[in-house]
């Protein structure tokens, strides 16, 4: 199995994640977002020539207004660029088995990457509601605070993870 940005010639018609909106969205426009559009980019894990996995990132900005208090302080008061990752998704043949955690860190690793190269203060999520505890797990926060049962919550929540955060976590020992 390797993670790697998806090429023209990869079959993406078998996947299924089980979510609808993720499945349509790979099967039909993450190829043309890339390669026509280049809108952003897709990373998949693949096992031979099957597609395992997908997260397709895109470069974005927020407005320090949007994040918790304690979070703006000495960032300054301009959009701030940040890597998105619109789209994560496991077939479910592979479900529970590390390759979401595994997808994430390669895009945790990649935010670093760029964070030297060109600037990205972090990686932000729009997390649907069955998949907050999974992005919490790996430290990102929710924009506005939590309130009430995240079931009761139908629309996606912004959440980020800073990348001194991600720095942290990737040091030895921790
Ligand atoms: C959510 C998803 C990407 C997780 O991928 P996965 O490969 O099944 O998850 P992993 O096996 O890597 O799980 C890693 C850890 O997260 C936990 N986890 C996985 N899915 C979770 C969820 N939905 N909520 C909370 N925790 C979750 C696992 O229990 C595991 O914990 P552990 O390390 O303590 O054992 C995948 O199940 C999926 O594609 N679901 C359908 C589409 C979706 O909801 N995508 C999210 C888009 S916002």
């Amino acid at each position: 199995m390797e993670i790697r940005a998806l090429r023209p010639s990869d079959d993406r018609s078998a996947f299924q994640s089980g979510d609808e909106a993720l499945d349509r969205f790979f099967h039909r426009y993450a190829g043309q977002n890339q390669f026509r559009h280049y809108l952003g980019v897709t990373y998949v894990a693949i096992d031979g020539d099957r597609v395992l996995g997908f997260a397709t990132v895109a470069p974005r900005h927020i407005d320090i207004e949007d994040l918790p208090e304690r979070a703006r302080k000495k960032l300054p008061h301009y959009p701030i660029p940040v890597l998105g990752l619109p789209r994560l998704a496991v077939d479910k043949s592979a479900q529970s088995m590390g390759l979401g955690a595994q997808l994430l860190r390669f895009v945790l690793k990649l935010a670093s990457k760029i964070a030297d190269d060109v600037g990205c203060a972090g990686v932000v999520v729009d997390a649907k509601p069955g998949a907050i505890d999974f992005y919490s797990k790996y430290g990102f926060t929710p924009f506005e605070p939590l309130e009430g049962q995240s079931e009761a919550r139908p629309r996606p929540m912004t959440m980020w993870l800073p990348i001194q955060a991600i720095r942290t976590a990737a040091e030895p020992g921790h």
